[in-house]
Order: structure tokens, then C-alpha cells, then sequence
């Protein structure tokens, strides 16, 4: 009892820290228990959503970087409810996003988000939420082959977006375009970031012309395919090697970013035969869902062999219960999308859950 009222209000003390709340009985325990981990204190990804009209955290048309693909009202979006929920952990609340003070605290930090669309979904809205609370301020972006960054010029932070679909290598050879489960080459430049939020399983199960590789190659052995399930393990325990070989962690803090569920399937939230998200409006209520990712257990499985310490973002459930936060056809790519989500949106959530992290970990 004693200790569940300490990390409890533990909690709460960090964030009076943060925003310099009034919360004197808590105040004591601050500095024995400001360094334990935020995961040991709150579980942040369970709760439920709320209906809180202070929502969204920032309007869409306050955002220059939101690519059509995610820009729901600018296509037109009818409805906004799904923009006024907020996410409510069980035992403890969100600290607001003080993007002014992150960008303070985080001064001359190199922020990388490293995956594929859905790293991209989770950038724009980390680079919206920073940009709101410092509307004035002189943004720069570079473009190379596979990095696009974006500088906070007066705070010297930069928030990269680095695009790989398996983060282990796909390269172009005589034989045609090898996914090598055991290599790991752009590793050398993640490195040499300060936080790196990983994601990697959309495309593990893509076959026919939608699946970028020929062949998958492991060791000397080169096979025209094998379960994807079992692929998905391999790539993803060479990465977890890599995390421990090559990455400083008195440096460099190592996020992952939690399998983000698609709704296409209307069995999934007792609506059979609906087959997209097209007339959700409103979330799932209630802490849980039925669906489990088999994947989910892998990433799990694969963290838990990792010696350092790696924050899993643990957002499937919670991203499972918003059905109503697809762009749908609201995009300006014209297609029906159940797979990433609208900005601002549910990732602003997602952004909330790693600033909260950051500030604690
Ligand atoms: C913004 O920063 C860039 C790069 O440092 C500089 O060239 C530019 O003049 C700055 N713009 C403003 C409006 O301060
Ligand atoms: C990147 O910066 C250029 C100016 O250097 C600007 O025209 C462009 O809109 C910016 N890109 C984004 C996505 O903001
Ligand atoms: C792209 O930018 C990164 C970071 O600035 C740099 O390490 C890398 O060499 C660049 N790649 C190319 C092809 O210019
Ligand atoms: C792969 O082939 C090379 C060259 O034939 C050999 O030296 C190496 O030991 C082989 N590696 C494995 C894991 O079998
Ligand atoms: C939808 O989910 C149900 C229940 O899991 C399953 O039986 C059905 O095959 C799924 N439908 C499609 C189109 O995948």
C-alpha cells in the first residue's frame, strides 16, 4: 500500500516539477524517487478515451508540414468528434506536452524516427505538437535519400523521420532485390542520434507487387520466401543485437514504436461484414479489445532479450479502440485508408505517451 501511494504520487510530484503545480504533499519523495522509471509508477497504456472538448491540441491549419496523406479536415473531413478525445490512463494523467520547455530541455538533441509510413504518421504529429508551442520560431528542413529533418533553429533540435520498411538491409543485386535478415548497415548512422523511436511490421506480410524484395538472404543461404512471421523475428532480433553491440546508451535513448492496428475488419469491433473505417465516428469504449497481434507478442518477445534499456510504446490496444481516427477516403491520395491516422489525431496521443518518457526516463 505504502509503495503503490509512493509511485503513485511519485508520478504526480514529477509532474508538479514539470509544471510547477501545486502539490506540496508530494513534494518530499521527489528526489528519491524522481529517477524511477515512468513504467514502474503508471501503466500509461491502459486507460480509456474521454470526450474533452479542449481537444485537439492544435488545429490543423496551424501545421505546415501535414502531407495530404493525413490532412483529414483539409479533405473535408465532416464530422470532428474524433479530434475531442483524450486519452485516459487508469492510475494517473498525461502530462500536458510543454513543447516549449521539451525544446529547452532537449537543446541540441537529434530526435529520429526510424521506420515506414506509420513512423512518418507518428513524426508529423511529434513536429506539429513541438511547432504549436513555438509558432515564431525559424523551422529548416533537409531532404537526402532516405532522411528528412526538420531544425528548431533557435533550440538547435532536430527531428528526423529516416524511412526503412525492415530496418534491416534491402539491397539490389545481380539475383534482385535481397532482404537480408542479419544486416543492419544503416545502423551506423542511427547511431549517432540521442533518441531513436524504431517501427518496423507493415510490410513484413506484403506479397505479390506490393512485397520490395526478390529474395530473403540470411547467413550464405538465400530463400524465395519463408514465413513472415518467423522472417519478422529474425529481422527483428538483428536489430536487437544491433541495439546492444552498437548503441551508447549513456548517450542515445531507444524507443519502440508499438504495432499500430489497421480496421478493416469490422468483426474486430462486433460490426461483421463492415470491411473499412469509411462510418466510424466514434471510438470503441472501454479499456480493451478482443484482437491481439501475433506480432505484438514477437516484438515483446524480442525486447525481452535486449540487456539495455529500450522503451516499448506499447500504443497497440489503445490505437485499436479508435476506429473513428482513420483518414478513411478523407485524404489527398483519393483511396480509402484504415491503416494511418488523421493529424492531429490519435498520434498526438502517441506523442503525448513519449513525451511523458522522455521527461521521465
Ligand atoms: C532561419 O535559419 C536559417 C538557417 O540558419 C537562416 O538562413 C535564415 O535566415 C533564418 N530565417 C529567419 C527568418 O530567421
Ligand atoms: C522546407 O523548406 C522549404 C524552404 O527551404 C519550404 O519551401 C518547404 O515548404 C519546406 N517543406 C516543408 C515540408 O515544410
Ligand atoms: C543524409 O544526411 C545524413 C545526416 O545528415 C548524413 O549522415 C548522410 O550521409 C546523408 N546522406 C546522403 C546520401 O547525403
Ligand atoms: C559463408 O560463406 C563464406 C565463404 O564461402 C564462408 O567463409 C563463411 O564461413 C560462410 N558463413 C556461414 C555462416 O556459413
Ligand atoms: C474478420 O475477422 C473474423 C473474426 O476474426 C474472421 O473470421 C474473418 O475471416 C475476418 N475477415 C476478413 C475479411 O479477414
Amino acid at each position: 500500500m505504502g509503495f503503490l501511494w509512493l509511485s503513485y504520487c511519485s508520478f504526480y510530484a514529477l509532474l508538479i516539477l514539470v509544471h510547477a503545480a501545486n502539490g506540496a504533499q508530494c513534494y518530499n519523495s521527489v528526489t528519491s524517487l524522481r529517477d524511477r522509471k515512468m513504467g514502474e509508477s503508471c501503466n500509461m497504456f491502459q486507460g480509456s478515451w474521454i470526450f474533452d472538448d479542449a481537444y485537439p491540441l492544435y488545429e490543423s491549419s496551424s501545421c505546415p508540414f501535414i502531407r495530404r496523406e493525413f490532412d483529414c479536415k483539409k479533405y473535408a473531413r465532416p464530422d470532428d468528434q474524433y479530434l475531442k478525445y483524450r486519452w485516459q490512463p487508469t492510475d494517473c494523467n498525461l502530462p500536458s506536452f510543454a513543447g516549449e520547455d521539451f525544446l529547452r530541455r532537449f537543446k541540441g538533441k537529434k530526435i529520429m524516427f526510424i521506420g515506414d509510413s506509420l513512423s512518418l504518421n507518428f513524426w508529423q504529429s511529434f513536429l506539429c505538437l513541438l511547432r504549436a508551442a513555438v509558432p515564431q520560431v525559424n523551422i529548416t528542413n533537409e531532404t537526402n535519400e532516405s532522411i528528412t529533418s526538420f531544425t528548431f533553429q533557435d533550440h538547435e533540435v532536430s527531428v528526423m523521420l529516416f524511412h526503412s520498411l525492415f530496418l534491416v538491409d534491402v539491397e539490389t543485386e545481380q539475383l534482385g532485390r535481397i532482404l537480408k535478415l542479419d544486416s543492419i548497415k544503416n545502423g551506423d548512422t542511427w547511431k549517432n542520434m540521442d533518441i531513436l523511436i524504431f517501427n518496423t511490421y507493415q510490410w513484413w506480410g506484403r506479397k505479390g507487387p506490393k512485397q520490395p524484395w526478390d529474395l530473403i538472404q540470411e547467413g550464405n543461404n538465400t530463400y524465395e520466401d519463408m514465413d513472415r512471421t518467423v522472417a519478422f523475428r529474425k529481422g527483428l532480433t538483428t536489430w536487437a543485437k544491433w541495439v546492444d553491440s552498437d548503441v551508447d546508451f549513456a548517450k542515445t535513448k531507444v524507443f519502440f514504436q508499438g504495432i499500430s492496428p489497421s480496421h478493416y475488419n469490422g468483426s474486430d469491433w462486433n460490426d461483421p461484414g463492415v470491411t473499412n473505417c469509411a462510418k466510424e465516428t466514434q471510438p470503441v469504449m472501454g479499456s480493451t479489445h478482443p484482437v491481439t497481434y501475433q506480432a505484438t507478442t514477437i516484438v515483446k518477445d524480442v525486447l525481452g532479450t535486449i540487456e539495455n534499456p529500450v522503451y516499448l510504446l506499447d500504443v497497440t490496444t489503445l490505437s485499436q479502440l479508435r476506429k473513428d481516427a482513420h483518414p478513411s477516403s478523407y485524404n489527398g491520395l483519393g483511396g480509402m485508408d484504415c491503416t494511418h491516422w488523421c493529424i492531429p489525431g490519435l498520434p498526438d496521443t502517441w506523442s503525448q505517451i513519449l513525451y511523458a518518457a522522455l521527461i521521465h526516463y
